[in-house]
């Protein structure tokens, strides 16, 4: 007999506070620990409609304590960037633990503010800024505009003439550095739309400085993301010094530079890392950069801060023979992680129902969306599992929700916070 799948017991009743902003969200009070998988709350995952995203706050607030002891002591910035995950809830955590903000869009720069990130410590980059969103900039005295060409400085120039004010900008430089990673997310490279090219920094620098609404407070640098390999930053700051030697004979102080973002996580093993190698990764800069006295260190992180916490949940609609494949049919699909598709990432897959001890068989793990790229996993040995289990896709806190669309007219998915100690403690 077919089997039903059994969502009598969502979460929309008892001691469950639904609001709701983007999507709905479902926040749980108070959590029942004694049923867990994965590190899964199996309570509140059995409870919750799928396909959600599972966010261990445990793991968010850890993550952000790891920066903060790592950066103590040093002049150092962590910016966060929203494009990683802008979910609400979670800006104002990351906001909380004083962490400034690494904004691309308008959009980002309002949710930035009413999650109440320090506009000075607000970076904006993105090499298409609008006049509205320069404006918005301005309006709020953000601290730094990362600039990408000679027509964009031009234009931020004048629209802080306009509003009689100087605008705070660094050049985002284009190092020529190839950080080996896919090459969708590869940017530091003289092939990429982003940032100045060195060969034209100076006269660049020059152009700046004469400009009467122009504070230039910097340099700005990043060279791509999922970067796991220390290398490319040690080479990035070999870059780094020789361009301050060169500066610091023209008499040209810098009184910040900003290194970007970057840093990976391993989607591989979530369970034995779920935070980050922070202590090689900022040990790098404090080895290797040669900073002058008074000049401040910025790092614009987005993966390394999100990722680890977040998980996709969904549920088997159905498991499906075909001659050659087996199938896992999810209710989650591209729409809700877009990763494997885009760009052939890994993410771990665990059925967090199968019975224990169960023996395994080999599955492609796929979506319900009318595209054949809607693949979660090919060839994954997983549990022999069934319609109705839960599967949990690993390592989605980021460019999972905030990269989310509605293809297929299909509902956005909704969110829930375990281990939410920070909005109990508000709560009190
Ligand atoms: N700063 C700038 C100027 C950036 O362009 C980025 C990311 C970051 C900081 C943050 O990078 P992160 O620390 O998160 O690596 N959707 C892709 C990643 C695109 C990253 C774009 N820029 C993915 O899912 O892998």
């Amino acid at each position: 007999m077919a089997r039903l799948l059994n969502t009598s017991h969502l979460a929309l009743h008892s001691g469950i506070r639904l609001f709701t902003d983007r999507t709905t969200k479902i926040r749980i009070k108070e959590m029942d620990k004694t049923l867990l998988q994965h590190g899964f709350d199996m309570n509140l995952v059995e409870q919750t409609a799928t396909p959600f995203y599972y966010y261990d706050m445990d793991i968010l607030s850890e993550t952000l304590q790891e920066i903060q002891r790592q950066t103590r002591g040093y002049p150092f910035t962590v910016h966060y960037a929203l494009k990683a995950n802008g979910n609400p809830h979670i800006l104002k955590v990351i906001a909380n633990h004083g962490l400034g903000a690494d904004l691309v869009s308008g959009g980002e720069v309002k949710a930035a503010i009413e999650a109440g990130f320090d506009p000075k410590e607000m970076t904006f980059s993105g090499v298409g800024k609008t006049d509205w969103e320069i404006k918005l900039g301005l309006e709020n005295n953000m601290g730094c505009f990362n600039v990408e060409s000679i027509p964009e400085l031009e234009i931020i120039n004048q629209l802080a003439a306009e509003m009689g004010m100087k605008a705070n900008i660094a050049f985002r430089v284009n190092p020529d550095i190839d950080a080996h990673t896919h090459k969708y997310i590869t940017t530091g490279t003289a092939d990429n739309k982003f940032g100045i090219g060195i060969e034209v920094l100076e006269q660049t620098v020059m152009h700046a400085l004469a400009l009467p609404n122009i504070h230039l407070r910097g340099l700005h640098f990043h060279i791509g993301s999922q970067i796991t390999m220390m290398q490319p930053y040690a080479m990035l700051c070999d870059t780094i010094n020789d361009l301050l030697d060169f500066y610091d004979e023209r008499g040209i102080h810098f009184e910040m530079i900003n290194v970007g973002g970057g840093l990976g996580i391993d989607y591989t093993e979530p369970d034995q890392h779920p935070i980050p190698d922070f202590d090689q990764y900022f040990g790098t800069f404090k080895r290797q950069l040669r900073l002058r006295p008074g000049q401040r260190l910025h790092f614009e992180l987005g993966r390394a801060i999100v990722g680890g916490c977040g998980s996709l949940i969904s549920r088997i609609t159905f498991v499906k023979e075909s001659r050659n494949k087996r199938f896992i049919i999810l209710d989650a699909g591209m729409t809700d992680l877009i990763r494997p598709a885009l760009y052939q990432a890994h993410h771990e897959v665990q059925n967090l129902t199968a019975e224990p001890g169960s023996p395994t068989k080999t599955y492609d793990v796929v979506g319900p969306v009318c595209e054949s790229s809607d693949v979660f996993a090919q060839d994954r040995a997983l549990p022999v599992s069934h319609r109705g289990d839960i599967v949990a896709i690993r390592s989605a806190g980021a460019y999972g929700e905030s990269m989310a669309s509605q293809y297929n007219m299909r509902q956005l998915p909704s969110c829930v916070f375990a281990n939410d100690k920070y909005y109990k403690k508000s709560r009190i």
